[in-house]
């Protein structure tokens, strides 16, 4: 078409009068919403526009037609200013435990456990975010890797060395982009440390925005102190090259120390919008995965909100709806056990024992102390304070309302805290690769209840590779109802002498003269009474709670072959049946020893990369 010369001039000289820029959309950002009821078709669905999913479509969508089917919302609507401010993350009510919590329909799926026996028969509320981004809208932000051991295990255990450290770090460092931390807003002098920005792309990267807090809590420097009295060291690097050892600032998903948001999955799915014609079915459920004669999966029937339809794949499925849901719509769908499936009346379509079963869920516990040094909750609860470091966070995006980290370190624990380890736990332990750190501690301080104890310091060991095994099945074919989980919380003794052993460690830096300067009155939690072994260890069965990295119910292996427990192949590939895959944490070989966000991120562009590679399609990537 042509178009009048007098007609271009008139739109130049628009904008140039105006002084803006003319903005050429490839299309309006509302178009990537579909209007619910109308059956479609598209090269590939992906169920779950949570942490992994979103990853995932947006990169298809770069090459192919794509929608994603998210049964909750929008978080930056649903959840207040609780899931952008860095802080809030740390106090957000629904992460509640106890079966009680304080509920949140929009975003939370209310989701609760089994009575755990291992932990003294609690059942437990474990919050999983029902919202576009998944539990990246929610969780704590922490941005580490694995170690280079864990990926020669996952190499090894799946036969493909792609996993391998040296092959999966381009994926790592294609998701995110660094910002160096900035030191003038931190102005903490004694917290400040080195990193390797090596790990990071030098040409820009990914849409994950990574960086530091632009404040530090000063009880966590405080009690990072005790951490190296105990021997661990300052990390020079960092956690994102390879090794998790010593004590390190962790760096966050924050937009950037600018502007000191969260950053989530749904950075990926901004820049789709913009860039692709991604199409987004939100408050939308998947009921159940379709498949023709030859087994291949052609379609997901639908409900938005109780109106059903059905969407149509000509490529692909992906299933990424978290390590609690994929293994339930895979065995609605008739992929899992035989026995299982048969009790609901569901026709066996694949039959995979270890659909729902191998959950791996780290724990931990607290041992606490009061301490004199103030702590953030105080600090940003003090109404003398409030109104300047609201100030302080909406003008300079400082201050303690920009922070949601402080410390972290790792570590196997040392030859004098193994010396009661039986022959199993011994021998299952040296099975670990050697950079595989055991536990992980978390430094945290909150108010206290007793006024002469200004702050109560807690150091928290976290068992970092879980023996104990819990499982997730159905208890009906309808994904209304919802899935029967059981976590396994320290139901293998390996498990149990690791939490002794960390718990007498812990006590040990409570009493290192570094720290002496700060602590007041005695142990408060679990207290000073609470010596012998049935007691400690009946004190953490009682407190120990979730870090919420729950994984492997749907795990990646070799082949049925090699391991009839495995669900996906190292392509995450369901076994048994054709154009489907589940990609997120539940596909997970095992338990990383890091927190497992950055690993999904990675593990969302290397898949994609295969998807798109193996439809004949030509990569567009971008
Ligand atoms: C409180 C908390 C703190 C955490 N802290 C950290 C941290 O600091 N660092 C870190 O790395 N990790 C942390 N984690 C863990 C991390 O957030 C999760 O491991 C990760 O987000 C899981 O990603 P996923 O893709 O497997 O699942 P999710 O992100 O949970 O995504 C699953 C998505 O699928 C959707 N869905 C489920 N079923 C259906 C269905 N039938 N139809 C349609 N949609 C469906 C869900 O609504 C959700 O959006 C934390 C988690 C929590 C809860
Ligand atoms: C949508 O597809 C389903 C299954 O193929 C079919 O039963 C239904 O009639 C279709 N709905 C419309 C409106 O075409
Ligand atoms: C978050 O929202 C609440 C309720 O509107 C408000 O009181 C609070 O000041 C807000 N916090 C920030 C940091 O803007
Ligand atoms: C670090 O500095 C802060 C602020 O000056 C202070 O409150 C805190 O006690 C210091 N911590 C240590 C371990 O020196
Ligand atoms: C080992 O067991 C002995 C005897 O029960 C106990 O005194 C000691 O504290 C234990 N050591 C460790 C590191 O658990
Ligand atoms: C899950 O684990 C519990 C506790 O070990 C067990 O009783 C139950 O049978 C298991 N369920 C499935 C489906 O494996
Ligand atoms: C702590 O120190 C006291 C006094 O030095 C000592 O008696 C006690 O055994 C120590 N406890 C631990 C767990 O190290």
């Amino acid at each position: 078409m042509l178009i009048p010369k007098t007609y271009l001039l008139a739109l130049v000289l628009s904008c140039s009068f105006t002084l803006t820029t003319c903005t050429k959309r490839k299309r309006l950002p509302s178009s990537a919403y579909a209007i619910p009821g109308f059956n479609a078709t598209y090269d590939y669905l992906v169920v779950g526009g949570g942490t992994t999913g979103l990853a995932l479509a947006s990169r298809l969508a770069e090459s192919a037609s794509v929608a994603i089917i998210e049964a909750g919302g929008f978080y930056e609507l649903d959840n207040g200013n609780q899931s952008i401010v860095p802080y809030y993350s740390l106090l957000i009510p629904f992460l509640g435990v106890a079966p009680d919590y304080p509920r949140h329909p929009l975003m939370d799926w209310d989701r609760t456990s089994t009575p755990l026996s291992g932990a003294d028969g609690r059942t437990i509320h474990y919050a999983m975010s029902k919202t576009l981004g998944g539990s990246s809208s929610h969780n704590t932000m922490a941005y580490l890797r694995s170690t280079k051991g864990s990926f020669q295990r996952w190499a090894e255990v799946v036969g493909d060395n792609s996993y391998m450290w040296d092959s999966f770090l381009p994926y790592y460092k294609k998701s995110c982009q660094l910002t160096p931390p900035d030191w003038k807003k931190r102005d903490t002098p004694n917290a400040t440390f080195t990193y390797d920005a090596s790990a990071f792309s030098s040409r820009g990267g990914g849409p994950i925005r990574v960086s530091w807090a632009n404040w530090v809590d000063p009880t966590t420097t405080w009690l990072a102190k005790a951490l190296q009295a105990l021997g661990m060291k300052l990390s020079t690097e960092g956690f994102n090259s390879g090794t998790l050892s010593g004590i390190g600032a962790w760096s966050n998903t924050l937009i950037s120390p600018k502007y000191a948001e969260r950053s989530s999955a749904t950075e990926y799915l901004k820049k789709a919008i913009e860039e692709t014609e991604i199409m987004v079915y939100h408050h939308t459920q998947a009921l159940k995965v379709n498949f023709n004669a030859q087994k291949k999966a052609t379609s997901v029937r639908v409900s938005t909100q109780g109106l059903e339809y059905v969407l149509s794949a000509r490529l692909e499925i992906i299933i990424s709806a978290g390590a609690i849901h994929s293994p339930q719509l895979l065995m609605v769908s008739g992929i899992g056990p035989k026995n299982t499936l048969q009790n609901q009346n569901i026709p066996v379509l694949s039959d995979l024992p270890g659909v729902g079963q191998n959950l791996q869920d780290k724990l931990f516990f607290t041992v606490s102390s009061g301490i004199t040094t103030p702590n953030v909750i105080s600090i940003v609860n003090n109404p003398a304070n409030s109104a300047s470091l609201l100030h302080q966070y909406l003008d300079d995006q400082s201050g303690p309302l920009s922070s949601a980290g402080g410390y972290l370190s790792f570590e196997k624990l040392p030859a004098a805290f193994r010396t009661n380890f039986s022959a199993r736990t011994r021998a299952a332990l040296a099975t670990l690769p050697a950079d595989w750190p055991e536990i992980e501690y978390i430094v945290t301080g909150f108010p206290s209840s007793q006024s002469r104890i200004p702050t109560v310091g807690a150091l928290s060991p976290t068992i970092l590779f879980p023996f104990s095994r819990g499982n997730v099945t159905i208890s009906s074919p309808n994904m209304a109802d919802p899935p029967v989980f059981n976590l396994g919380w320290l139901t293998d003794p390996i498990d149990t002498e690791l939490a002794l052993a960390a718990f007498k460690r812990i006590r040990v830096g409570w009493n290192s003269s570094a720290i002496a300067p700060i602590k007041t009155g005695p142990e408060v939690s679990p207290g000073p009474g609470v010596t012998s072994d049935a007691d400690i260890l009946a004190y953490i069965r009682k407190t120990c709670n979730q870090v919420w990295h729950v994984s492997s119910t749907c795990a990646m292996g070799k082949s049925l072959a090699n391991n009839p427990m495995a669900v996906v192949d190292s392509k995450a590939r369901v076994f048994g049946v054709t154009g489907l895959r589940v990609l997120d944490a539940s596909v997970f070989p095992f338990a990383l020893p890091s927190h497992p966000t950055a690993t999904l991120y990675a593990l969302a562009e290397k898949i994609a990369e295969d998807i798109i590679s193996s439809s004949g399609k030509t990569w567009v990537g971008r």
